[in-house]
């Protein structure tokens, strides 16, 4: 490939990582449980370090690396709606889950291409670095459905333990089980 084509697809992958620190900073501050906020300030600091690498490729090779810029929004950061300070943990993680899946698409696209081998080994390092992001936060999506339906299940559950002692404890239904089935009782 040459440098022109090199330089356009390491560009395009810095502008991805710039949002993606943004992004975990969002997320890092949403976020509640303390391994999770770990987790988080560690993927951040590998994109920032993603960034870094990149961009002195894109110098070494002659091109302009792209400036951060405060008014791009890209895929990371359209999980996360504009002024909404508070979000919580899972809609965080959704949103940096939204982004990951991005970047690994985007990484996975250059990895087939045809590079010198110092930007090849980069560009293997970073993609391995976003298949964990992506592991992780897709583990701990899965991990625990929302608060609200647990609170939901617990409540329909006891619900349902609550009728059935309900017609029990009532004289007409006395021997009878929910279904309609009487059962057999024996004259003394
Ligand atoms: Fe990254
Ligand atoms: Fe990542």
């Amino acid at each position: 490939m040459d440098p022109r084509g090199i330089i356009e697809r390491l560009r395009s992958l810095t502008r991805l990582e710039h949002d993606a620190v943004r992004a975990y900073t969002r997320a890092i501050d949403n976020a509640r449980t303390r391994d999770v906020k770990n987790a988080l300030q560690r993927f951040r600091t590998d994109h920032e370090r993603h960034v870094v690498d990149l961009t002195d490729a894109i110098i070494q090779l002659g091109g302009n690396p792209p400036e951060l810029s405060r008014e791009a929004r890209g895929v990371f950061l359209e999980g996360m709606t504009a002024g909404q300070s508070r979000m919580g943990e899972r809609l965080a993680l959704r949103a940096c889950g939204t982004g990951e899946k991005f970047v690994n698409y985007k990484y996975e696209q250059v990895a087939g291409e045809d590079f010198p081998p110092d930007i090849r080994a980069l560009i293997d390092r970073n993609f391995a670095d976003e298949q964990r992001h992506l592991a992780f936060v897709q583990e701990r999506l899965q991990a625990a459905p929302p608060r609200r339906i647990r609170r939901a299940i617990g409540l329909g559950a006891l619900g349902v333990a609550a009728g059935v002692v309900l017609w029990r404890l009532l004289p007409d239904n006395h021997g009878q089980r929910p279904g309609g089935e009487t059962s057999i009782t024996t004259a003394p």
